[in-house]
């Protein structure tokens, strides 16, 4: 495939796995991905298991990210985690705004354009989750919905900080349930991101910024997504838990 963008392929753990779990998992993709140059690979484990992770991954040609970060660089906020205590885990990315925060934490787009903020401050890169739920499909309301989502949750950055910025479309009827969007439903969607992303930011831009698709991403459907103008990687929750299944969807992306 010749796409001028090159892949991003996540894999978002969410609540799942411990340390050992983890490391057994991470140990069987470095064997299975060791010769994958084509696209870049990221783990986003538990806090609990970045440590540990980012040791076994350091040798190879895995990346790791984080699922949420503090706004904030220190202070009385507890139970949070700043930008400085990702750092010395080399985490690399950062998930924000995904769904399930945006449903379970009330997360806000003014919140996640301040966390992006903050993990640029740190020199990380966001992946910052946009997407419609089931009933604003229904309703004709996604564009108006992703519109909303991507100028809210992207204020403050500069084009600079945009380029380094990835967008994870992710319908929210699609994560966790086994629908995936058909391939012409996610690039419509993309396109449109992309389209209003030219216009906030510029087209220069624009065409830099990768764009992933994320609900229910299987091996069986990863080819005929990735193979779409304006898709550029996969965050993928479910089928990232077990090796053989991410690595099929990498593989399977190339
Ligand atoms: P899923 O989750 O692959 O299990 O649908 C995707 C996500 O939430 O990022």
């Amino acid at each position: 495939m010749n796409k001028k963008r090159k892949l991003i392929i996540a894999g978002n753990w969410k609540m799942n796995k411990t340390v050992a779990e983890g490391l057994a998992l991470v140990s069987d993709l470095k064997i299975d991905l060791a010769n994958v140059k084509e696209v870049d690979i990221v783990v986003c484990p538990p806090f609990t298991a970045l440590e540990s992770v980012s040791k076994a991954v350091l040798d190879s040609n895995l990346r790791l990210g984080a699922q949420n970060m503090s706004e904030h660089n220190f202070g009385a906020f507890t139970g949070e985690i700043c930008a400085g205590m990702l750092k010395e885990f080399s985490v690399r990315y950062v998930i924000l705004g995904h769904s399930e925060r945006r449903q379970y934490q009330k997360e806000s787009d003014a919140l996640i354009s301040k966390k992006a903020l903050a993990v640029h401050g740190a020199s990380l890169k966001p992946i910052v989750c946009v997407g419609e739920l089931l009933a604003e499909r229904e309703a004709g309301q996604t564009e108006k919905v992703l519109e909303k989502q991507v100028r809210g949750s992207l204020v403050g950055l500069n084009k600079d900080q945009m380029v380094e910025t990835i967008i994870a479309y992710e319908p929210v009827w699609a994560i966790g349930t086994g629908k995936t969007a058909t391939t012409q439903q996610a690039q419509d969607a993309h396109a449109f991101i992309r389209g209003l992303l030219g216009k906030l930011f510029g087209e220069a831009v624009a065409k830099k910024v990768r764009v992933q698709y994320g609900g229910s991403v299987k091996p069986s459907n990863a080819r005929e997504l990735m193979s779409q103008p304006d898709v550029d990687g996969a965050l993928v929750g479910g089928a990232s838990l077990e090796a053989r299944s991410f690595a099929d969807i990498v593989k399977n992306s190339i």
